[in-house]
């Protein structure tokens, strides 16, 4: 993949600050430090551990409070990683500072909020993007542009679906707690939305139910959502993380980031999750610098490496700052799209 052209090679590079060092951070860290047209400047976190090896690592500002990030005037756009509950008005802050924005998904909590968060981009002028993933999976990519290329007619239906174990993996409280951005809905079922929304389009109507059956884990854990898209294509999209049934067995035990994944490993996670203690130390325990990330896809061709796969939507926040539907990396999908041929 060519991901960088002579104009963009002329521009300085975009001083960015990372608030949130957790999972999706500690990704954009190593896409950012790999991409030549970003300066990674200031790292920011409440809990000390993911700082200190944040610190450790690089020459850069650290901060424990997103209000020092927002102000460091170094800091030329901001990467928000942090949960859920925090990204619209952490977004609004970062814009009335001057600050750039690459938000995680979801972008807010409430349509209201949304449309906050959308007011203060015009307001400013500054860019605003969600950072959604899976527009970037090369698979989903290549289904995109067959279903562009009409050869093989009309789309008719996708069938996205997820089985995993996401909720027996270690939360933060908060993470149970739909008020405060916790559940599938929020979390998972937005990437499902994103891959569906790209291949079938403009959305008509939702009729969607999300539900809690872990009694272990009061959170919303399962979603089946019907979505009819304005040119009369359909979406089912489902989803559920209980850890009893992993649909990556009817995907060769390929897993979410295009690695192996050992069939033998599955119900371990409700096995961890049964033997810890502590759901909160072990989740803190997975900050910047804990994680060991994957280092290759081998099952994604076509697709730079996992040290640069972020580099697709650097580029394309250089080109054209201001698209919002998608941006970032790459990860999972499980979607099948069906097409009707057109009788001629
Ligand atoms: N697009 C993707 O593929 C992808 C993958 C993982 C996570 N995400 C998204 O990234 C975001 C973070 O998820 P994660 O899995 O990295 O979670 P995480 O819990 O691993 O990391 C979140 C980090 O934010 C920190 N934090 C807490 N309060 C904060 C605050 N007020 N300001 C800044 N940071 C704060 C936490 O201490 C933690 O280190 C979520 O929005 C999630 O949906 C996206």
């Amino acid at each position: 993949m060519n991901i960088e052209t002579t104009a963009h090679a002329a521009q300085p590079p975009i001083r960015l600050g990372i608030a949130g060092l957790g999972l999706a951070g500690s990704f954009m860290i190593r896409a950012a430090v790999a991409h030549p047209r970003i300066a990674l400047c200031a790292g920011m976190d409440p809990l000390p551990r993911p700082r200190e090896a944040f610190a450790r690592q690089f020459d850069a500002q650290v901060y424990s409070d997103f209000h020092e990030l927002c102000r460091d005037p170094s800091v030329e756009a901001i990467y928000i990683s942090s949960p859920h509950r925090f990204h619209a008005s952490q977004a609004v802050e970062a814009m009335e500072q001057g600050k750039h924005v690459l938000v995680e998904k979801p972008l807010a909590l409430t349509l209201e909020e949304c449309d906050e968060v959308i007011a203060a981009a015009d307001r400013t002028g500054l860019h605003l993007i969600v950072g959604h993933t899976h527009a970037f999976d090369p698979n989903i990519r290549e289904i995109h542009r067959i279903i562009e290329s009409g050869e093989l007619g009309r789309l008719g239906m996708i069938l996205a679906f997820n089985y995993n174990d996401f909720l027996l993996r270690p939360h933060r409280s908060d993470e149970f707690d739909s008020e405060r951005g916790g559940g599938i809905a929020f979390n998972q079922v937005a990437h499902q939305i994103e891959i569906v929304r790209l291949l079938g389009g403009r959305i008509r109507s939702v009729r969607a139910n999300v539900g809690a059956l872990d009694a272990s884990r009061l959170a919303a854990g399962h979603c089946m959502a019907f979505l009819e898209f304005e040119d009369g294509a359909a979406a089912s999209v489902v989803f559920s993380s209980y850890d009893f049934f992993d649909s990556d067995e009817l995907h060769h035990w390929i897993a979410e980031g295009g690695t192996d994944k050992e069939p033998h490993r599955h119900g371990k996670t409700r096995e961890a999750f049964l033997a810890r203690a502590s759901d909160l130390e072990a989740h803190e325990a997975l900050g910047f610098g804990a994680r060991i990330l994957p280092t290759e896809q081998p099952y994604w061709i076509d697709c730079c490496d996992l040290r640069t796969w972020r580099h697709a939507a650097f580029t394309e926040w250089h080109s054209d700052p201001r698209r919002s539907w998608h941006a970032r990396d790459c990860g999972a999908s499980r979607c099948r799209p069906t097409w009707t041929r057109e009788r001629s």
